[in-house]
C-alpha cells in the first residue's frame, strides 16, 4: 500500500514537472547583485533616491566611491550606480520590483522618468499595477519593475554583474563603451538587437564587481 502510494506520487510528480515545463520558462534564477545606472537629470538627494531603491544611504554611497563623494554632495547629469538584487520574476524575466509609496501630483511617466531616472517606463509600471493611471492615490504605494540581467553563459562566463542602462540622448554605442572601459563588440554582444544612439530603452552592461 505504501509502496503503491509511492509510485503514485512520483507518478504524479513526474506528469506535474513535465506539464509545467511545457510552459517556456524564460529565466530560473536570479542573482544577489545587479546595478542601475541613474542619470541625476532632476534635482533630488542620495536620501531620496535610497528611498525610492528600497535601499539605505551607505549602500548607494558604497558603490559609488568615485562619484559621490559624500552624503550632501550629489551632482547633476551625472550617472550614479544603485544597486539592488535581481530576481527571475513568475519565470518570465528577470527584474527587481521597489515599493514606491505615491505623493501628491505621481504619475507613472513622471515615477518613471523623474524618480526611478527612466530605469522603467510609464507602461511597465502600468503592466503590474491595479490602478487606474488616471486615477493615483495619494497615500498608497505601488510596485515598479526595473528590469535586469545575471549575464549570458553564451557570450561570455567572465561576467556575472550587470548594469541596467538607460540609453540617453546623444550618447552612441562608442561614447558608452569608452565610459565603461570596454570594448564596443562585448557590449553589442550583449545587446545585440540595439541601435545604441536611439536615445531611450535599456541596455545591459557588464559590470566590475
Ligand atoms: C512607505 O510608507 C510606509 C508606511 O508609511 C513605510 O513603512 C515604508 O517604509 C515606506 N516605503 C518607502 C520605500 O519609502
Ligand atoms: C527620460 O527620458 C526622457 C525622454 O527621452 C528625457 O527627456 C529625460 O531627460 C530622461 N530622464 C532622465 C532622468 O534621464
Ligand atoms: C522589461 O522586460 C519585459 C520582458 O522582457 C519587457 O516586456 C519590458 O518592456 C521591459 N521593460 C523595459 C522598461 O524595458
Ligand atoms: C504590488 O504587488 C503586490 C504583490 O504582487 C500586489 O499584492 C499588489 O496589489 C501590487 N500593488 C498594486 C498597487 O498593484
Ligand atoms: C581600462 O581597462 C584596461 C584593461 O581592460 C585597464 O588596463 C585600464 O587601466 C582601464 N582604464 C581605466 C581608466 O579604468
Amino acid at each position: 500500500m505504501l509502496e503503491l502510494n509511492l509510485v503514485y506520487q512520483s507518478v504524479a510528480f513526474l506528469l506535474l514537472t513535465s506539464s509545467t515545463s511545457l510552459v517556456q520558462s524564460i529565466c530560473n534564477r536570479g542573482c544577489d547583485l545587479a546595478l542601475g545606472s541613474y542619470y541625476t537629470r532632476y534635482q533630488t538627494d542620495i536620501v531620496s533616491i535610497a528611498r525610492y531603491i528600497n535601499t539605505d544611504v551607505n549602500n548607494i554611497l558604497k558603490y559609488n566611491p568615485n562619484t559621490v563623494l559624500s552624503q550632501d554632495s550629489l551632482r547633476l547629469f551625472v550617472r550614479i550606480s544603485v544597486p539592488f538584487s535581481c530576481e527571475c520574476i513568475n519565470g518570465e524575466y528577470l527584474g527587481h520590483v521597489f515599493n514606491y509609496n505615491l505623493t501628491f501630483g505621481d504619475t507613472y511617466p513622471k515615477i518613471a522618468d523623474m524618480w526611478y531616472a527612466n530605469l522603467t517606463t510609464e507602461d511597465w509600471i502600468q503592466m503590474i499595477n491595479i490602478y487606474d493611471p488616471s486615477q493615483l492615490p495619494d497615500m498608497s504605494s505601488i510596485n515598479v519593475t526595473v528590469n535586469c540581467s545575471c549575464g549570458d553563459g553564451s557570450v561570455s562566463k567572465d561576467y556575472g554583474l550587470f548594469i541596467t542602462y538607460p540609453l540617453r540622448p546623444g550618447e552612441t554605442l562608442e561614447s558608452i563603451s569608452s565610459e565603461a572601459n570596454l570594448s564596443s563588440e562585448l557590449i553589442q554582444s550583449y545587446n545585440p538587437d540595439v541601435k545604441f544612439s536611439q536615445g531611450s530603452g535599456l541596455i545591459y552592461i557588464p559590470g566590475r564587481g
